[in-house]
């Protein structure tokens, strides 16, 4: 079932972009007096979803999951997380399913605020299950000026100057910036063009990711360092293996509670038991 009215409201950053679907805005709950002005309220249609049961996973194509605030509402917090597929506008720029943006205050504005630099022709490519905190940045590769004797970018101003074009052809030329699946990406983190995150990974907040990243290393610092991994090296082949992230996802709602826990092998039975192909696993006789 679908609640739909017609409501007066305004929040700042939560302007839908075109082509978001306006059952993935924010329900009107509270919205405080202060920021609405007569300039700003606009009278909208809005629908959003009733509450899901226990058995249904969100829908990955809206963009406000959390529409009564984190965990269904039972945790206090205020509604802050989009998930970016529905958002991102740029053919530069790929998101998976069910990875988000958190920012109580902008959530909307991800690709103009937190992707600086994204002219190409590098791509921005984000996995699935992803979870990037709030005001993380990734620089993209037409940040680069050209490093000759001078620095300058003479051809971005035209006339004559626009003459010089050919010799910016170097710029954004660092390639893509991947980001694997399940990746955490913490507060203040940036990360560069041409780096790629393995799946499973972390960034902590205010790191800066100039190198690769293993798959389930914990990075920190500037420039940033493997700090740990999370999972010893065969929970780490056997996660891989396993890539949670494809799996159908009634099986991933079904191993939701398995995946945030810790047990690689509790996680195997139930991947075999929902009838999923797995490599046979060899086990070690000591
Ligand atoms: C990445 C993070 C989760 C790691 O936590 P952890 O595994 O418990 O790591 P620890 O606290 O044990 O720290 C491990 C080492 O990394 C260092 N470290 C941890 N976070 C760091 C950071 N943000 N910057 C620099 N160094 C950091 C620690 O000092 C420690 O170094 P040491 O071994 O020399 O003492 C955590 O540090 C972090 O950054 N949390 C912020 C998450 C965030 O931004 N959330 C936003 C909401 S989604």
């Amino acid at each position: 079932m679908v609640h739909s009215r017609t409501v007066a409201w305004s929040f700042p950053g939560a302007v839908p972009p075109v082509g978001a679907r306006l059952s993935a805005v924010r329900p009107p709950t509270d919205p405080s007096p202060g920021v609405l002005t007569l300039a700003s309220v606009a009278a909208v249609v809005v629908t959003w979803p009733e509450r899901l049961t226990p058995s249904e996973a969100p829908d990955p194509a809206v963009l406000y999951p959390d529409v009564y605030g984190p965990n269904g509402g039972r945790v206090m917090g205020p509604v802050q997380a989009v998930f970016l597929k529905p958002l991102v506008q740029s053919p530069l720029t790929e998101v998976g399913d069910y990875t988000y943006y958190a920012d109580a205050d902008h959530p909307t504005t991800f690709e103009r605020d937190n992707v600086l630099f994204h002219y190409g022709p590098g791509r921005l490519v984000i996995g699935r299950y992803c979870a990037l905190a709030r005001e993380v940045r990734f620089l993209m590769g037409a940040a680069a000026h050209q490093m000759g004797l001078s620095t300058y970018p003479f051809p971005m101003f035209g006339g004559a100057w626009l003459d010089q074009m050919p010799a910016m052809r170097g710029r954004g030329m660092k390639g893509d910036l991947v980001l694997g699946h399940d990746v955490w990406v913490g507060y203040r983190a940036t990360l560069l063009a041409g780096v790629t995150v393995g799946s499973g990974a972390v960034v902590a907040a205010d790191a800066v990711v100039t190198r690769d990243v293993p798959p389930y290393a914990v990075v920190a610092g500037n420039p940033a360092t493997v700090v740990r991994y999370r999972l010893d090296e065969d929970e780490r082949e056997r996660m891989l293996a396993l890539a949670w992230w494809n799996w159908p996802v009634p099986v991933v709602t079904a191993c939701a509670s398995l995946l945030m826990g810790g047990d690689v092998a509790a996680l195997e039975r139930a991947a075999a038991d929902a009838g999923l192909l797995l490599e046979p696993r060899t086990e070690e006789v000591a």
